[in-house]
Formats: C-alpha cells, structure tokens, sequence
C-alpha cells in the first residue's frame, strides 16, 4: 500500500456518501442506521436520528446522544431531555411542535468501569456528521434554529461561536435563522442550579418571541 493509499485508507469518509440523494426524513433516517462516516459508529448502540414534524418551523439542536438515547434510539429522552422539556413546557413551547436533532448522531464515550462517560465529540466527528444534519435542514426549512450550547452553536454557526457571550441573539444566516443557548446538561451541572435554569428557559422564551414575530400578521 502507498503512504497516501494508507493516508486514504486511516481517513474517515464523512457521513455525505451515506446521505441519500432524495427522500423524505424517514429515509434519512434509515439510511442514517448504517452510517459509518466515523468511528463513532463502532462503540455505540445505534444511531439516534432527529425527531419531529417534517414542516417544524423550529428546529433544536443538541450536542450528541447520551447514554440513554444511545440505548432507546430517540434524542433527548435522558436527564437531559426531560429537563429540556420542563423548560421548554415553563417557555410556552410545545415539545411536540419542534424538531430536535443533535450535531452528532452516535454517543462518544469513555467507559469507566459499568458506566458509559459522555466525552465531548472532536471537530473530526463534527464535521463528519454535519451531512446529516445539513440533509435535515434542508428538507424541513425551519424558520429558526436553536443551538443548544457550544458544539451545536459550532456545527450550526460558527465555529468561533462563543455561547457565553452571545447566547439569546438572533442570528441570520442564509436560509434560517439561528440562537444559541445553554446546553441543558449543563444547567443540571451549574452550581446554582436554579438560577442557570431561569436563564436558559428566559433563553427559550426568546425562541418563542422570534417565532410570535414571525407569525403575527
Ligand atoms: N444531549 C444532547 O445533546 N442530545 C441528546 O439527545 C441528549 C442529550
Ligand atoms: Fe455517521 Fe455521524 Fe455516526 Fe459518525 S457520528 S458514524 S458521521 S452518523
């Protein structure tokens, strides 16, 4: 084997020649079963796709799966999740009215004796995945998009993005908009709690203002 036949060979494909040319998001997301555009496939249980109503006018966008989406197949069912879901309920958003996804569709992790450490995904898998999410996008054509802490704000954004500074701004960008906010595991982190978790659902009723905006005639 050549030194750049061996390069190729170590290189990791991406997830766009896994990506279906046409179809609708279910076939997105059986095609995305057998994505192996990293090495992210290898360790983990399935691949967790994005959920939703195929004309959301929101989507959200988290980092990966955790250990408990990686296990039932669906995004933000963890600890994770349902506090998503308390803040977006204390928001005035409908859970069942947004499309949730993440940056990256396969759980990274460290095994640490019985249990599965989450372990932040590398501008590698990142980039390897954004096929997926680029494919989802353009097929539901949200008004808005949220970016739930910093890879999503990378992935979605920029990758200079910094959240801390620049969380609740509309963002446009050329076919939607976009806002980033908090991670929701790292409200349920943050050492005062409480006061992390008014912030990031104050975050979310920003979403929901931009959305009042966009729809009131
Ligand atoms: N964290 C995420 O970013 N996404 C999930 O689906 C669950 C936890
Ligand atoms: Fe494919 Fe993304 Fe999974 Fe990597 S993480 S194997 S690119 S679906």
């Amino acid at each position: 084997m050549t030194a750049l036949a061996a390069a190729g060979a170590s290189k990791a494909p991406g997830a766009a020649e896994f990506v279906p040319d046409t179809g609708d998001l279910s076939a997105l997301r059986t095609a995305s079963g057998d994505c192996r555009g990293c090495d992210l496939y290898r360790h983990a249980t399935q691949t967790v796709f994005g959920e939703g109503p195929a004309d959301a006018a929101v989507v959200l966008v988290g980092e990966q799966p955790g250990d408990q989406e990686d296990q039932q197949g669906h995004p933000f069912v963890g600890p994770a999740g349902q506090l998503l879901d308390r803040a977006l309920a204390d928001a005035g958003l409908d859970r069942d009215t947004l499309y949730l996804t993440n940056a990256v569709k396969h759980f990274k992790f460290v095994e640490r004796g019985k249990r599965r450490i989450h372990k932040t995904p590398g501008r590698t898998e990142i980039v390897a995945c954004s096929a997926w999410m680029s494919a989802e996008l353009a097929l539901i054509k949200p008004k808005l998009v949220v970016c739930l802490g910093a890879i999503a704000a990378q992935a979605v954004i920029d990758r200079s993005f910094k959240v801390s500074e620049q969380r609740g701004q509309v963002v446009s960008l050329p076919d939607y908009r976009a806002i980033a906010t908090v991670h929701p595991s790292a409200v349920l982190r943050a050492p005062d709690r409480a006061e992390a978790y008014a912030a990031f659902v104050e975050d979310l009723k920003q979403v929901r203002a931009e959305m009042r905006k966009r729809t009131a005639r």
